[in-house]
């Protein structure tokens, strides 16, 4: 079988994740270059991956120009590097992995789409849970018609505490402008995604949104609170202590100590201290100067009078990811992170209606890696397609992937400007 050659532009924590595949799956799959503009992490990556110095690159430009052969790049920089990356390698016709979101804005995400089919180029979005054990099988019960025509899909995204407060109010998703993704952009293009995955035997046609800071805003904060939680004569009651999350219970050290540029087993307490008080990590919750929302809800409704929505809440006390389908003939609901399913189907039998009842388990694999599995499954995938031509149930063209990404940019529009927008005004 043939192993399928890999390239690593932006050797972080994503990028890493699926690049490890290689490791643990090295007939199927090897990387063979590695690009990233920070000396320490291009140099980490080029010695993981086993690679000689001159497959190791700066910048995407200096990879196109050493005209490295392989069947795809995966491209994990991040959100706002997407764009003019993705456009450099689809120029010089190599196939993408792309981390989502693909990118900030509408016109650049038709500008990949046009990319990728005028080089005849295939471009693959990371969203990692469509290749879950759960929403895989959530999808194959619903192309097998057992619930019929969809009707309503109701989800749920309650980002907890940790993740939330480590990436969306402290870390380096909590400001619209400067990393180029909303909440609903950063982190539930993937439930978008989903609404549309899941019923794509139709189109979205409107959306609507609604979405607020209510919660970390300095009118929050406790009387007498002070800008670095050090100081603060909350800490010990606070449940946003950076103290506590960041530095006690070091919740996301890969994600929080990154900006001091060292291996993260040897960054001393001091110098996580010191690095806290001159950078948001330390900073009150309610005063850190972010500006994202914390509770946004979204509808969208499809061409075939369908309607999905989302909840989306930061900062709960139990991170889960609800869903509830109701089709023609049955329904679907369950809970991502419990890994298994209830399936109601209608019966005739008797003189009334009744419904059989089945639990649909899909715990295997769903341990294997983060995301219930996505992150693995979706390189297996991706390593098949790209030997046999032949797609997945999961893995998707780019028009059907960026539906999703459509409805986000809509859901912002529609939050910002107070309005429902008709999707046609967001199509090509
Ligand atoms: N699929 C998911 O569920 C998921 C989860 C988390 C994050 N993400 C996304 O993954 C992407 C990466 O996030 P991360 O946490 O790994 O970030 P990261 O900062 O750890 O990694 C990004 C890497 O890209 C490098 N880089 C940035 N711009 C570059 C450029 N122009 N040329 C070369 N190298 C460049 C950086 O130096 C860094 O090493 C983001 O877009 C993020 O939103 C996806």
């Amino acid at each position: 079988m043939k192993k399928i050659k890999v390239a690593l532009l932006g050797c972080g924590d994503r990028g890493c994740i699926y690049a490890d595949y290689s490791l643990r799956n090295p007939d199927d799959m090897e990387i063979v270059a590695v690009v990233d503009n920070v000396p320490l992490k291009k140099e980490t990556a080029r010695v993981r991956y086993s690679l000689p110095e001159s497959m190791a690159f700066d910048s995407v430009e200096d990879f196109i120009k050493a005209g490295v052969v392989c069947d795809i790049v995966i491209d994990a920089t991040m959100d706002r590097a997407h764009y003019p990356t993705a456009m450099a390698l689809l120029n010089a016709k190599y196939n993408v992995l792309l981390e989502k979101p693909v990118c900030p804005t509408k016109e650049e995400l038709l500008d990949i789409q046009k990319a990728a089919h005028d080089n005849g180029c295939k471009v693959i979005v990371c969203h990692v849970l469509r290749y879950t054990p759960f929403y895989s099988a959530v999808k194959k019960v619903l192309a097998e018609g057992r619930i019929g025509r969809v009707r309503s899909l109701m989800l749920t995204e309650h980002v907890g505490m940790a993740h939330f407060i480590d990436s969306f109010v402290r870390g380096k998703w909590n400001n619209e402008e400067e990393c180029g993704s909303g909440l609903l952009l950063a982190k539930c293009c993937h439930d978008m995604d989903l609404i549309c995955w899941l019923n794509n035997e139709t189109r979205p046609k409107f959306v609507t949104s609604m979405g607020f800071r209510e919660n970390f805003t300095l009118d929050k904060a406790p009387e007498g609170a002070t800008a670095l939680c050090f100081d603060c004569p909350h800490e010990k009651t606070c449940n946003y202590s950076a103290v506590k999350i960041h530095l006690d219970r070091d919740t996301m050290p890969f994600q929080t100590w990154a900006g001091i540029g060292k291996p993260i087993d040897t960054i001393t307490r001091e110098e996580k201290i010191e690095y806290m008080k001159r950078s948001a990590y330390g900073k009150c919750a309610y005063n850190t100067g972010g500006d994202i929302v914390d509770n946004q809800n979204v509808i969208v409704a499809f061409e075939n009078g369908a309607m999905g929505t989302l909840n989306l809440v930061g900062a709960c006390a139990k991170a889960e990811r609800f869903l509830h389908i109701v089709g023609t003939n049955g329904e679907i609901e369950g809970v991502f992170e419990h890994n298994e399913f209830t399936l109601r189907v209608f019966t005739r039998e008797g003189r009334r209606y009744f419904y059989d009842t089945e639990t649909v388990d899909t715990k295997e694999g769903a341990e294997n890696g983060k995301h219930g599995g996505g992150d693995n499954e979706i390189m297996k995938h991706l390593v098949e397609y790209l030997r046999t031509g032949v797609p997945s149930l999961s893995l998707t063209s780019i028009d059907d992937s960026i539906e999703g990404h459509l409805c986000v940019y809509a859901a912002e529009t529609a939050r910002k400007e107070g309005r429902t927008v008709d999707l046609a005004e967001f199509r090509a």
